[in-house]
């Protein structure tokens, strides 16, 4: 049982111009670690999703009149409001989601971190002014909003994906609609429910629930008046999803897939890449796209690392996320689970050992052990492929170029960990990774203030950061002649 402090945070309809749509078909929330119904949730079709558009056109223009310092305002109140209800929020979030409360309580500290810093990055769109080639002329730029952005995020961070988005498009003065995954909508509804308090004009940031993937999706990526598209998820997926955007040639940006190599080196402060090894691989039970994928150990410290690591997996509980001292939370569905038992499965037939775990836990069919394999190869599929589950690979390395190469052999390029305390090898290191992020004796890099994103299939653009807001923004350049 749980009990909210404001209960009415939990919405149960899609947030369109500012007021909630109610449909006939409803669409079941289920709690991942009970498979309890949490709530029944309105199931909008591709009407709704038209209506969303024709809002979100209707408020664009003045929203993106509306001065930077109002709308930091706005959003500051947003932010604060979701700080003051952030043990609701979080209680939501582990209904839906599974992940244990602290985490959650994170989760919503993380998303709301982004609508603060990009209320204050709103105000610093600059633009720019160009040394003419001639005296009579003079070459300015300026920032524009983009327009009506849309957004489909996934259900493995319910709040944040959707604020870092709808905070940098909402900053730069467009206009918003979220389409959340049809397993975690209450978090994304019960935003809308904060942003309407915080006095956010109807229009500027809607939020449409459905269960049909597709036709949602057809409009928010084709629909002519969507001038942006931006995505969370799989690279199959995401694939897709630009292909479609190319009828309208939207911009696009998209965070992908990943395969996170993490690196220990025998110079590595060893229990400093044990923690951070913990934390980057079993946060939200390894169902992130950054999460540690592989661990490559140097020789010279691999019994070390691989006992004491594995001392460490033993005592991480497993459970209901409501539950206190739980650290690891049940995976999203039966099937995530399957996926990684076969994965598992086929790299034991292929010679790998299980050191750790390895089985569906007694807690359900939702829930897998924490899970350490050792005498594992770059070939074997746990290596190639993304994990998205609670089970680390440990691949043993001689030396730095040999595991550069084994790193960057993938078609992924999102996050990249490594362990070194010397600072000629970290420099290297750091350049030679083929990956848009690299955690440098860090096994957690993510935060409002620094550009999220990958190379290769990972993806493309920024979120946070002060990049994160040009992605939200055209540049238009100023020929002014006749000076
Ligand atoms: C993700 O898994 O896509 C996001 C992870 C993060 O923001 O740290």
């Amino acid at each position: 049982m749980y009990k909210l402090n404001d209960p009415t945070l939990l919405r149960c309809h899609s947030y369109i111009n500012g007021s909630w749509h109610a449909s006939e078909k409803l669409l079941k929330v289920t709690n991942p670690a009970t498979g309890e119904v949490v709530a029944e949730v309105s199931d909008a079709s591709i009407q709704e999703t038209n209506l969303a558009v024709k809002a979100a056109k209707s408020a664009l223009k003045m929203w993106a009149a509306t001065p930077a310092g109002q709308r930091a305002g706005l959003m500051r109140k947003w932010f604060d409001l979701m700080m003051a209800h952030q043990d609701d929020l979080a209680t939501l979030l582990t209904l839906e989601q599974g992940k244990p409360l602290a985490e959650a309580k994170g989760e919503i500290a993380y998303g709301a971190a982004y609508i603060e810093w990009f209320a204050e990055e709103g105000k610093r769109a600059y633009g720019d002014t160009i040394p003419a080639l001639t005296s009579d002329k003079r070459i300015v730029v300026i920032k524009q909003p983009v327009g009506v952005v849309a957004s489909i995020t996934p259900w493995n961070f319910p709040n944040a994906m959707i604020a870092r988005k709808a905070a940098a498009a909402l900053a730069a003065g467009c206009t918003f609609i979220g389409r959340p995954a049809s397993q975690t909508p209450l978090s994304a509804l019960a935003m809308a429910e904060l942003a309407e308090r915080a006095g956010i004009p109807a229009g500027v940031f809607n939020i449409v629930v459905g269960n049909d993937a597709q036709g949602i999706g057809k409009v928010l990526t084709q629909h002519p008046d969507i001038a942006k598209f931006t995505f969370t998820g799989s690279t199959g997926i995401g694939k897709k999803l630009i292909a479609q955007c190319a009828t309208t040639v939207k911009k696009v940006s998209m965070e992908l897939g990943g395969n996170a190599p993490f690196i220990v080196f025998d110079d590595a402060d060893v229990d400093a890449a044990i923690q951070g090894a913990l934390v980057s691989k079993y946060r939200n039970a390894g169902q992130t796209c950054v999460c540690t994928n592989r661990i490559f150990v140097q020789s010279g410290v691999l019994d070390e690392f691989t006992e004491k690591f594995s001392q460490a997996v033993q005592q991480l509980q497993i459970g209901n996320g409501l539950s206190d001292g739980v650290a690891i939370g049940p995976m999203i569905s039966e099937k995530a689970v399957a996926d990684v038992e076969q994965l598992v499965k086929d790299s034991v037939a292929q010679g790998a050992k299980i050191a750790v775990g390895g089985q569906v836990d007694n807690n359900g069919s939702h829930f897998y052990q924490p899970t350490i394999l050792t005498n594992v190869s770059n070939e074997m599929p746990i290596a190639k492929n993304e994990i998205f589950g609670p089970v680390s690979p440990i691949i043993a390395f001689e030396n730095e170029e040999d595991v550069i190469s084994m790193a960057n052999d993938t078609e992924y390029g999102l996050a990249a960990y490594f362990y070194s305390r010397d600072i000629g090898r970290v420099w290297r290191v750091s350049e030679a990774l083929d990956f848009g992020m690299v955690g440098v004796n860090e096994g957690i890099i993510s935060n409002a203030a620094a550009p999220f994103g990958g190379v290769k299939q990972s993806g493309n653009g920024r979120e946070g950061s002060k990049y994160g807001l040009d992605d939200y923004m055209e540049i238009k350049y100023l020929c002014m002649g006749g000076i």
